[in-house]
């Protein structure tokens, strides 16, 4: 039996848990011609949320999904987009040939024919008058189909990081899509104070121009009865408490729960107690020391030592209280006062509610065990 508990992507809504809330208030939003931006925390769900939504309005609109994670510059950026709609049903099978090709040849540019035996855009001019045409270019594109638009752009901060001195890139944006009838724009994105400096900053050109809306845990009752569920259907039976004490272990932090019950589900024995979870939880936490190891090069031995309390700790109210300090060591409220802002910069720790805690669940399990 395939294992349900998905460590990337969509698969359909019996894979996916909840949300329902936010794919209605998402798909009310599009329906009433409203932009909108998503904020949360990496690794929450935000790309499976788009496509969750995609699945329940793609009779009804072209959805067109492009993460632009990692790209540096408007030209990466409109290559981006020009895939998202390459690989989108504006061109289903029936469309492909002559359509695309017209498309590909509008915003001017070369491409190579990918293992899925679609075209991908690829190379693409450095003057930015040209990316700009071919921007506008694919906006009347999308202005112009049968059906209305929905363009979902994730992980939209990383605009703020293109190298533009020249260009405002904010503005062009900007103006481009008040011309954009035909188009819903969804911004999604994962650092807040970037998210919040292009969409709530009184001078800036997306000021207030779309709802916002935040995206938090999934409601733990409601994943205790996804993980029940699965565990049943498969019939391997697992305890409820248990489950429920795996979720707060993991703060219900969506990946990470998907991981840790991806790998019970896979266990010849499903741990019946606590007891037996740590058991079988060390080993794979200790496989996961891999990825920490570079971690003392990236912060001071001071942030490490307060690191490692938070791993102890959990979670914390407050960082800079008796308890806290004592914890770590610390006589200064000050200096710990800036550990934890540095900390939280370097995207180690984060406020979650009312609470800090170590950002990457893993890495806070793996120093709880290991130091
Ligand atoms: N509602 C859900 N039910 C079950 N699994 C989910 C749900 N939402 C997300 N997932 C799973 O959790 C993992 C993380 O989801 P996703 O990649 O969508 O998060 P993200 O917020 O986009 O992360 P990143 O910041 O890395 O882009 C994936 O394995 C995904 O399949
Ligand atoms: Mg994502």
């Amino acid at each position: 039996m395939m294992n349900p508990f998905l460590l990337k992507g969509y698969l359909d809504k019996d894979h996916f848990c909840d949300r329902d809330e936010e794919t209605e208030k998402i798909i009310t939003a599009v329906r009433n011609r409203q932009d909108l931006t998503i904020h949360a925390y990496r690794r929450i769900g935000k790309s499976a949320l788009l496509k969750h939504v995609e699945a329940q309005v793609d009779k009804e609109f072209y959805f067109i999904y492009a993460d632009i994670w990692g790209t540096s510059s408007v030209s990466d950026f409109l290559r981006e987009i020009s895939n998202g709609i390459i690989q989108s049903t504006i061109f289903s099978k029936r469309g492909i040939g002559k359509r695309l090709q017209e498309f590909i040849k509008s915003i001017g540019t070369s491409f190579t024919i990918g293992l899925d035996g679609r075209p991908s855009i690829d190379v693409i001019y450095n003057d930015q008058a040209s990316i700009f045409k071919s921007l506008q270019e694919l906006i009347t594109f999308l202005n112009n189909q049968d059906k209305p638009v929905v363009l979902a752009i994730d992980e939209f901060q990383e605009i703020k990081k293109y190298d533009s001195v020249n260009i405002p890139i904010e503005a062009t944006l900007r103006k481009i899509t008040q011309d954009s009838q035909n188009i819903r724009f969804i911004y999604s994105g994962s650092e807040y104070h970037l998210i919040n400096e292009i969409f709530n900053t009184y001078n800036r050109p997306f000021y207030q121009s779309t709802r916002m809306m935040q995206l938090g845990v999934i409601p733990k009752m409601k994943y205790q009865e996804f993980i029940l569920a699965h565990f049943k259907k498969a019939r391997k039976p697992i305890e409820a408490i248990l489950v429920g004490q795996i979720l707060d272990f993991a703060y219900v932090h969506t990946y990470y729960v998907q991981a840790i019950f991806n790998y019970l589900f896979g266990l010849a024995k499903v741990p019946s107690n606590w007891n037996e979870f740590e058991h079988v939880y060390h080993p794979f936490i200790e496989e996961k020391g891999v990825f920490y190891a570079e971690l003392p090069d990236r912060i001071t031995p001071q942030q490490f030592v307060v690191t490692k309390a938070f791993a102890k700790a959990g979670i914390v109210k407050s960082p800079t209280g008796a308890e806290f300090l004592r914890l770590a060591n610390f006589t200064n409220s000050s200096s710990m006062r800036r550990a934890v802002k540095a900390l939280e910069e370097k995207q180690i720790i984060i406020k979650d509610g009312e609470f800090f805690r170590i950002y990457d669940v893993f890495l806070g399990h793996y120093l709880k065990f290991s130091f």
